[in-house]
């Protein structure tokens, strides 16, 4: 609890095990063979991609990339800066982007933009949780956890102020 909030729980620990376990199986399955560097962004994707890359009986590359976005943190602003960028050579290879969230679309946009001019063989993205109805700009992750309507969601790697990341649960301020 803070500053009197109470948590309403959308997706248990054991609920999110077996959704990213199913996840994990079928990008498996479509990457085998394939030269995979799956690329995470920092920072609310850490834990959904230790998870996902753990369910994934495949070899595998994995990068990290840190982006932000001006203004309110909360809420992605069209200016998507990035902060570090990956370290791996992915020309000719087949790359998956993971995120925490989709919600106004830019971040995925502006990573996508940026990571096709090191030319990859292809770009596809995974999310833990999509938020459609938020969208601003066309685009639709090829793999999702969960969609849920536009509430704003905390823990399994999403933040409230700097805290709440490592909540092992998935939940919303009643
Ligand atoms: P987008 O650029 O608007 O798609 O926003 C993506 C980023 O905004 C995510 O990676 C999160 O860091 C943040 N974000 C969006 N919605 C939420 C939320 O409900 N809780 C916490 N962070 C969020
Ligand atoms: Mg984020």
């Amino acid at each position: 609890m803070i500053d009197n909030k109470k948590e309403k729980v959308l997706y248990e620990r054991e609920t999110i095990k077996k959704r990213v376990g199913e996840l994990g199986k079928e990008l498996g399955k479509n990457y085998k063979g394939k030269d995979l560097v799956v690329v995470s962004l920092l920072k609310g994707s850490f834990v959904f991609t230790a998870d996902l890359t753990r369910e994934m009986d495949i070899p595998l590359e994995v990068d990290f990339m840190t982006t932000a976005s001006y203004g309110n943190s909360e809420i992605s602003s069209g200016d998507v800066k990035i902060l570090q960028d990956i370290r791996s050579d992915i020309e000719g290879k087949d790359v998956l982007i993971v995120d925490d969230i989709i919600d106004t679309g830019h971040t995925i946009v502006r990573v996508i933009d940026h990571l096709k001019e090191k030319k990859p063989n292809s770009i596809k993205v995974c999310v833990m949780l999509d938020k459609p109805s938020r969208r601003q700009i066309d685009i639709s992750p090829d793999y999702v956890g969960y969609e849920i309507p536009d509430v704003f969601i905390v823990g399994y790697g999403l933040n409230y102020g700097k805290y709440y990341r490592n909540t092992p649960y998935i939940f919303t301020f009643e």
